[in-house]
């Protein structure tokens, strides 16, 4: 493979720096580095981030190709500038065997844009019932670490300890779709004023507050590790905080959408602003962001969940619940954080690459820009203004709560181990 020298860039936010990519490596980071027989990219003003990994990605595949495939997702992912994504289980069937997760690994394999690390279901079938074979999707060739039901919660208390019990014995995580059935039957949004003024089915914050309060007496119990998908209200996040606070083994994430967006928008009975968890209020939106920001959430996770337009352009209650989020997330978090002032970008690689990494104990990411290192990398042009069409994206899926929304900041390139996924904004 050729040489690339990104020429000028500053490597976390920091100075304009020069770096060598030989291969599928780093070669050298230095002040001036003799471009001799490589590439060169000309990145003045841009910033160099590792590749970003994602904790919580829907690819769909197998079973509901019409939403996306591991390819289409993985271009999605690669435009987005990450390098590797973590596959959600409740596809068709169900990633609940060794035989599912290794078909998702090896599309991932084939598809070349980014790596797919599968993640298996804790229970069979998401029925939440009996412990799906976790022991041996764990030692299948995709090597799964961690599980979840996401798009359901783990809601019996008794299946919850039993599946951190075994996880324990190999450092799995368990990743909990914090949603207590009961309490969001008939649900369709946050319930607040805004739910009580359209008359549509509230969805508590405590739903999700019991369960995450549960689920950290009972990691700390067992002595395992929880990690607790897409939080979303202030008292998750104070919960979370007190749970760290004692020395437990919990880890959290946040959606871009929910550190931008209210359920204000739930006014314009536009469907797509229908997600689980719903969107919430501004001060909810503000306690995520101060939480991203203090490191009590440790990392923003996409919860890219396409659907085709069928299941979302239809009245507010019949519609699928999720938005796609991949290939904005970084403009995102540029626009909620960067510009705030909350975070800079040394603590946006933190929290969008080398702590996703950490936490699902993946290989070869989020790791450091220097030499002898893997050749995952992310530039990004913050001073790129643009609107967002979702017709140009290489996602299957259209559905973007930003369509026409003016964001900041744009990937020009992603490197996965040297190779170049994505050239000038586009995919290479
Ligand atoms: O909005 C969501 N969509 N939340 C989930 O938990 C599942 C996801 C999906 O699979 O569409
Ligand atoms: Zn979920
Ligand atoms: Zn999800």
């Amino acid at each position: 493979m050729s040489k690339i020298l990104i020429r000028g860039a500053k490597v976390l936010g920091g100075e304009p720096q020069d770096v060598l990519i030989d291969g599928g490596t780093i070669a050298e980071v230095a002040s001036s580095i003799e471009a001799g027989d490589a590439t060169v990219i000309e990145a003045d003003g841009q910033i160099l981030l590792p590749g970003l990994v994602d904790l919580h990605t829907h690819l769909r595949e197998p079973g509901r190709e019409d939403s996306e495939t591991v390819l289409t997702g993985t271009r999605a992912a690669a435009i987005g500038g990450f390098t590797a994504v973590h596959a959600m289980a409740n596809t068709f069937p169900v990633a609940d065997t060794a035989g599912v997760v290794e078909q998702v690994y090896r599309l991932g394999k084939e598809s070349g844009y980014c790596d797919v690390q599968p993640v298996g279901a804790v229970t069979v079938g998401l029925e939440g019932k009996q412990l799906a074979e976790l022991g041996a999707m764990h030692d299948s060739a995709a090597g799964v670490k961690v599980f979840s039901d996401d798009g359901k919660c783990v809601d019996d208390a008794v299946i919850m300890r039993r599946a951190l019990e075994y996880v324990k014995a190999f450092d799995g995580v368990i990743a909990q779709h914090a949603q207590e059935p009961r309490l969001t039957e008939g649900a369709q949004m946050n319930e607040g004023v805004v739910s009580a003024e359209l008359g549509l089915g509230g969805w508590p914050a405590v739903a999700e507050e019991s369960i995450i309060a549960r689920d950290v007496l009972l990691a700390a119990h067992v002595g395992s590790r929880v990690h607790i998908c897409h939080l979303s209200t202030a008292g998750s996040v104070e919960i979370v905080r007190w749970a760290k606070s004692k020395g437990w083994d919990v880890t959290a994430e946040v959606t871009p959408h929910h550190l931008l967006l209210t359920d204000e928008l739930v006014r314009s009975y536009n469907p797509v602003y229908k997600v689980n968890p719903p969107l919430r209020t501004e001060t909810d939106v503000l306690a995520l962001r101060e939480a991203l920001a203090d490191g009590t959430i440790d990392c923003v996770a996409t919860d890219h969940a396409p659907h085709p337009h069928e299941d979302k352009d239809c009245e507010w209650a019949a519609a699928a619940m999720g938005m796609v989020g991949l290939e904005t997330a970084l403009s995102v978090v540029q626009e909620t954080m960067v510009e705030t002032g909350l975070l800079d970008w040394a603590a946006v690689a933190d929290r969008m690459s080398f702590r996703p990494a950490v936490i699902g104990r993946l290989d070869g990411h989020g790791r450091p820009i220097s030499a002898g290192e893997p050749a995952n990398l992310t530039l990004v042009d913050p001073a790129y203004r643009g609107t967002v069409d979702p017709a140009g994206f290489a996602s299957r899926s259209r559905n973007t709560p930003y369509q026409g929304r003016e964001l900041p900041g744009r990937v020009t390139h992603t490197f996965l181990r040297g190779r170049a996924t994505v050239v000038d904004g586009k995919l290479a």
